[in-house]
């Protein structure tokens, strides 16, 4: 079965392009580039063997959407376009809602017309924003605290608003924790642009020598150690819960929400750690401020997703560490 994956050619498209591929899918990239660079798709090439199947485009052009739906005879899609960026999110609102809750009214429109019912999309653990307890199930508040995380909260809604009036909808909401590592080829991984927002991608940039140290954005936390806890989860595990909510979709046919983290919670210097031993390279820190906007601890109930999907996260923090640095090694300056 064709799929369409937008967003494809960025970090956690381009894994979850090769779970699909692994799993027998004949994934279809649409990506406008905004935010990835086109050597990914020699790389996906060369993993897999086979073309790749990229359409360049912007999932705002919905009669562009719908004629690519239409021609690759398309029965899934899996929705992972649009900007991330926290920070920017609030410097750049409209920029935010125009793409990420355009784009997905935009696609809806394209799947209507064209038939396609079947969506997997990408939310976020920031939609419990500054949650009461851990771990966090599903059915926790949401809330928000940026414009990133509002435009995932308004999609969520939208999903469930068409899911209601039009009940032959089939829509995965898949609410992702902290995901990092990269594909064990080391040929594909996360390439920030700048600096990186991020503890993964940073702590990489540090080991190999790129940036002096480490900022750790406070250590007054109420956490074993004082510094904040996440839920850091595989790349590669996140990819492979896309193709099991994808499945449960086609094969079961209800529609579902579900978080998909690890259960387990790291601290920031339990990573530093890992990292150092996954390197071997020393990862320098310097203690700083809290990070507006950061809370203390966030991990997930990841039992309803094992439940409804059969799927859970299977890969470690040290090869988390190991495949982040086997990519950040070999390829110093990500696609570049
Ligand atoms: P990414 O920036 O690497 O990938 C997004 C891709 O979408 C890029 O290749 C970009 O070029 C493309 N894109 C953006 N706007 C587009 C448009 N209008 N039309 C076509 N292509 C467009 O980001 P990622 O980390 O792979 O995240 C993928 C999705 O998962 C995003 O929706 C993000 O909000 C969500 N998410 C990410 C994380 C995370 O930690 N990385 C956590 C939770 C949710
Ligand atoms: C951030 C976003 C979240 C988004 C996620 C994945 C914020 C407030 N939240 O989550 O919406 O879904 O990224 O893109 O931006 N840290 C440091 N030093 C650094 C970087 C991070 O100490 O240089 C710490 C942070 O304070 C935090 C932990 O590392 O405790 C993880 O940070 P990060 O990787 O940015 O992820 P989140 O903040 O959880």
């Amino acid at each position: 079965m064709n799929i369409l994956l937008t967003g494809g050619a960025g970090y956690i498209g381009s894994h979850t392009y090769l779970a699909l591929a692994e799993a027998g899918y004949t994934p279809v990239i649409v990506d406008n580039f905004s935010n990835s660079h086109r050597g990914v798709l020699q790389r996906l090439q060369a993993i897999t063997e086979r073309p790749v199947l990229c359409e360049e485009g912007d999932v705002l052009d919905t009669a562009w959407v719908e004629g690519v739906l239409r021609k690759r005879r398309i029965g899934g899609v899996v929705h992972l376009a649009g900007d991330k960026a926290v920070g920017e999110s609030v410097a750049k609102p409209l920029k935010y809602y125009r793409n990420n809750i355009g784009g997905a009214v935009s696609l809806l429109e394209a799947m209507q017309a064209a038939g396609c019912e079947v969506m997997v999309f990408s939310s976020s653990a920031t939609v419990y924003g500054d949650p009461a307890s851990v771990p966090i199930a599903e059915h926790f508040p949401r809330s928000h605290t940026n414009p990133y995380g509002h435009t995932k909260l308004v999609i969520e809604d939208m999903l469930a608003a068409l899911n209601t009036a039009q009940p032959s909808w089939k829509i995965a909401v898949l609410r992702y924790f902290n995901p990092v590592g990269a594909h064990a080829s080391g040929l594909i991984g996360e390439d920030p642009s700048g600096i990186p927002n991020n503890l993964m991608p940073f702590i990489a940039q540090v080991a190999l020598g790129k940036r002096a140290h480490l900022q750790v954005f406070g250590n007054d936390y109420a956490t074993p150690d004082g510094t904040g806890v996440r839920d850091f989860i595989h790349v590669s595990d996140l990819a492979e819960g896309h193709v099991a909510g994808l499945k449960a979709l086609l094969e079961r046919g209800e529609s579902l929400t579900v978080n998909l983290g690890t259960g387990r919670g790291h601290s920031v210097l339990e990573v530093v750690k890992a990292f150092e031993a996954a390197s071997g390279r020393p990862v320098a820190y310097q203690f700083a401020p809290r990070r507006p906007g950061d809370i203390a601890q966030c991990y997930a109930d990841p039992s309803l997703a094992e439940q409804l999907l059969g799927w859970r996260a299977s890969r470690p923090l040290d090869q988390m560490c190991a495949d982040s640095w086997r990519w950040q090694s070999k390829n110093p300056d990500g696609y570049r």
